[in-house]
């Protein structure tokens, strides 16, 4: 798919761009906690504002479902947005109509406003035309630079796209061209690793991957389900037993797509879920006892991934390997992070990591700026993973027909 970007914009300066960001920002008493989403808006917002247009930011925050409310406000966002871009932002508390012509009109060249929550009117969520066109009056032009909401049908994130010309943000650019290189085209082979508490929400994620991936490294809780379907007592592991037989088609597929399925032979158990619990103990995956649960991979086992991921060009990776938030129980995930991220630095590999928790975790090993990119995207991320189209992205290229 192709994509207009900011390189192809005309002229600008007094435009007004309606530029849908992702501001689904991690919040806590009031105070944005992490501004990664933040930090990736800056660079189409400073190079629009650069062009002199005029910059009107459209946004969602949590679900609140058509309704307006003062805790889902985007307001609250507007001192952490000025902080980061280095000037002022001014808030609009409507998304379109009257309110929004007259901010518009106040707006200089170069100026930026953040307009309310989209989710306030229930016609984003709907893909409301009417809602698209009375947003669409005020704008120019068109910039999609929220790849983490793409996988939503919503005014905002596809519906504008087929009523103003539409441009693919620096982000968003980014995003497409790095997913690109991990599964569209990737160098061979290619890794994936899928880690994770439970089988049943990456289901599809495994069966695309199977017939696109060299080696597929399983870990989390999601393993154990996979070792139980080969017959191996997990003991009080978290597990999803009824999922034996789907685990057992996802292992056939894969050996019919000559896809190596890599569990772990040797894992980290307790008998409770405790940081630094005194049952710590490592064992071969046939030794844990009925009251022991399997929380990390062990370390010969891990080293073993590394050496997989060193046979491979190309590293996709959603999902930490162990219970990583509860210490020791990290160790593997930081270990094969730090793996792949050396790898990445010599230049032998390509690796593309994305989803919450996969972010966190490679935060806290220290190497989240030494892969080759980090998505900031959650449910987006894993939809791409399971090849599905995103109506965001594909409204995009449409709009080059
Ligand atoms: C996200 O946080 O993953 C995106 O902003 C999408 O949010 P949603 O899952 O509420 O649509």
């Amino acid at each position: 798919m192709k994509f207009r970007t900011l390189d192809d914009l005309p002229e600008v300066t007094g435009k007004v761009a309606l530029v849908r960001v992702d501001l689904n920002l991690p919040m806590a008493d009031g105070a944005v906690t992490d501004s990664s989403r933040i930090r990736a808006a800056l660079p189409t917002i400073a190079d629009l504002a650069a062009k002199g247009a005029r910059v009107l930011l459209l946004a969602h925050f949590g679900r609140p479902r058509g309704a307006r409310n003062s805790e889902q406000s985007l307001s609250m966002v507007v001192g952490a947005l000025q902080t980061a871009i280095g000037r002022e932002v001014m808030f609009v508390p409507e998304i379109a109509g009257e309110v929004v012509r007259q901010a518009v009109g106040i707006l200089r060249a170069g100026d930026v406003a953040l307009l309310e929550n989209t989710r306030f009117w229930p016609g984003e969520e709907k893909n409301d035309p009417e809602l698209a066109r009375a947003i669409a009056a005020n704008g120019d032009f068109y910039v999609n630079d929220a790849f983490s909401a793409a996988h939503r049908a919503h005014a905002t994130t596809e519906g504008l796209a087929h009523l103003l010309p539409a441009y693919a943000g620096r982000s968003m650019a980014a995003e497409l061209s790095a997913l690109e290189k991990a599964l569209g085209d990737p160098e061979k082979p290619v890794a994936a690793v899928v880690g994770g508490a439970k089988v049943s929400t990456k289901l599809d994620v495994l069966k695309h991957l199977v017939a696109r991936v060299d080696h597929l490294i399983i870990g989390g809780g999601m393993a154990n389900t996979f070792l139980a379907a080969r017959g191996i007592d997990v003991g009080k592991s978290l597990c999803e037993h009824d999922l034996a037989s789907t685990c057992e088609e996802i292992m056939a597929e894969a050996d019919k797509a000559g896809c190596t399925v890599h569990l772990p032979y040797d894992v980290v158990v307790a008998t409770e879920f405790a940081a630094h619990p005194s049952s710590l103990r490592a064992c071969n995956v046939h030794e844990v006892a009925a009251a022991e649960m399997i929380l990390d991979i062990g370390a010969p086992a891990v080293e073993a991934l590394g050496d997989v991921l060193k046979t491979c060009r190309t590293l996709v990776w959603n999902g930490p390997l162990g219970a990583f938030e509860t210490p020791p129980f990290d160790a593997a995930t930081v270990a094969l992070a730090h793996t792949a991220a050396a790898l990445t630095r010599e230049g032998s590999l390509v690796s593309v990591a994305g989803g919450g928790d996969t972010v966190a975790a490679l935060h806290h090993a220290g190497v989240a700026d030494d892969f080759s990119y980090v998505s900031t995207a959650g449910g987006a991320f894993l939809e791409w993973m399971e090849g599905r189209e995103l109506p965001g992205v594909k409204a995009l290229a449409i709009g080059l027909a």
